[in-house]
């Protein structure tokens, strides 16, 4: 049987949040008391996936490495890195992750997506083809849309549709079989220059073999400044962040305590 990988796309530019992104990447931004970047790293460490790729922008490739560079090798979870080096679209993470991703399965999750729903049983119980998550948006023009039929099969995938056929957003995490790289080699850029992962959406749909679940929990994207704000009010009201997997739960408490001995070392040095 395959074995299912994570990669977590973790670069941009996050224009919408300048000037704080000036300084350091949106995804290494608070989230009530944990960074962006932990949320999705908690999707996929509870779904027991074990090897993850982290995509990131070139300028904050070492922030990256100094928080999760050695944090989970105690833990069975392997993380690598890979530097984006321009933010050429969603559907590029299988490009850069071709070799990373192998001959297994994926589930890629965007570093500003926060998820109240546990995603893990459909990541353990994937098999083929593609499988995505949908919620009931209020701007539907903003986003990747699904139309679904009578009978709640989906029917259309549409990016940023003028007149969109229905409310249902298609949100950051994304679970595909190996033949997503081909796909995603495949595609050419859209008009806005960027290889869009409604591209991949679409092919799978038109093979038959995407599967569309309907979330129930919140959803957030954390990409705005009401949003980021709106993200740590609920992480805190849902305690999302005191129910993360004991894994990350102790990589964290553990970088903590180091941290705070290094602090000590260097003072000491220094007297
Ligand atoms: P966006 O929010 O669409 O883009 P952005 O983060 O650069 O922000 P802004 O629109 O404010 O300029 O990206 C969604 C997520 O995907 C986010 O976590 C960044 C990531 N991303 C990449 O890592 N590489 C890419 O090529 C793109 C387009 C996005």
């Amino acid at each position: 049987m395959k074995k299912m990988k994570g990669i977590i796309l973790s670069g941009g530019t996050a224009t919408r949040l300048f000037p704080l992104t000036h300084t350091t990447s949106k995804q290494l931004l608070p989230v009530y008391d944990k960074q962006m970047i932990f949320y999705p790293l908690n999707t996929l460490v509870r779904a027991g996936i074990k090897d993850i790729l982290i995509i990131v922008a070139p300028r904050e490739a070492g922030q990256y490495l100094n928080l999760l560079g050695p944090i989970f090798d105690r833990h069975d979870v392997r993380l690598e890195f890979k530097v984006q080096s321009a933010p050429r679209g969603l559907a590029e993470a299988f490009i850069l992750g071709e070799n990373f991703i192998d001959n297994d399965n994926v589930t890629m999750i965007l570093g500003d997506n926060i998820f109240e729903d546990d995603l893990s049983s459909s990541i353990k119980n994937f098999r083929f083809g593609g499988e995505v998550f949908a919620k009931a948006v209020p701007d539907p023009e903003r986003f990747g849309i699904v139309e679904f039929d009578a009978k709640g099969k989906a029917i259309s995938i549409e990016e940023k549709p003028k007149k969109p056929k229905s409310n249902y957003c298609v949100t950051g995490a994304y679970i595909y079989d190996n033949r997503v790289v081909k796909i995603a080699k495949n595609l050419k850029p859209s008009a806005r220059g960027e290889i869009e992962i409604t591209s991949v959406n679409q092919k799978y749909l038109e093979m038959g073999e995407l599967k569309v679940n309907i979330l129930k929990g919140d959803w957030l994207d954390a990409g705005t400044f009401d949003a980021l704000l709106e993200a740590s009010r609920i992480v805190k009201e849902k305690n999302i962040s005191k129910n993360f997997d004991p894994k990350i739960e102790k990589a964290i408490a553990e970088f903590n305590e180091e941290m705070k001995d290094f602090s000590k070392k260097m003072l000491i040095k220094s007297k």
